[in-house]
């Protein structure tokens, strides 16, 4: 397999312990994520509470969220980039998309809905998919050990990025912060227009 030069590279990582102390490497890292999510999933279908149900599949929502961002930006290129695997690498991707129109769906909906149960249990049948494909042995997590990425450094970047991300409340979170920071202005602006009588 032919293999190109990256700045992620020149280490193998295997262990999830490392000058830091505890700092886990990107695999450990991204297989916390997964176990954690199937829990919530898991709790979700045993859940018979409508606010226990949507505090679950927003936590799930806003778990998956970050988690595909995590490995879009720094892991599956660090991937590519080392292994050359596209079939593997495109394949996560597409899943990721698939996924996250789903979420998208759910978020914008709730146990209220008719359709939200069915919703949930289809993204838990996807994810568990997915993460099939990311954990077996010859996936991604199996090939990436094998090759010479620099797992140790590449889980430091992914804490980071995924502390920023959750810091900032999930991104959607952050756009609401957002939003509701700037409503005075656009009230001003409303007030203004209405003023100047174009609006
Ligand atoms: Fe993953
Ligand atoms: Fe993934």
């Amino acid at each position: 397999m032919a293999k190109r030069k990256t700045a992620g590279r020149g280490k193998r990582a295997g262990s999830t312990r490392g000058s830091g102390g505890t700092q886990q490497d990107a695999i450990a890292l991204l297989k916390a994520d997964h176990r954690q999510v199937e829990r919530w999933f898991e709790q979700f279908e045993s859940s018979r509470s409508d606010s226990k149900k949507s505090e679950l599949a927003q936590k799930i929502c806003e778990a998956l969220t970050v988690h595909t961002m995590i490995e879009e930006e720094i892991f599956y290129p660090a991937f590519y980039e080392a292994t050359e695997e596209k079939s593997i690498h495109h394949e996560a991707e597409v899943e990721h998309d698939g996924a996250k129109k789903l979420i998208a769906k759910i978020k914008s909906s709730g146990p209220q809905d008719d359709y939200f149960d069915a919703r949930v249990t289809v993204l838990s049948e996807m994810i568990k998919h997915h993460v099939r494909e990311e954990e077996k042995r010859d996936g991604m997590f199996g090939k990436a050990r094998q090759s010479d990425m620099d797992l140790k450094a590449l889980g430091e970047q992914l804490a980071a990025r995924k502390a920023q991300l959750m810091g900032a409340g999930e991104p959607d979170s952050g756009m609401r912060r957002q939003v509701s920071t700037s409503t005075p202005i656009h009230r001003s602006m409303a007030r203004l227009a209405k003023r100047m009588g174009v609006a």
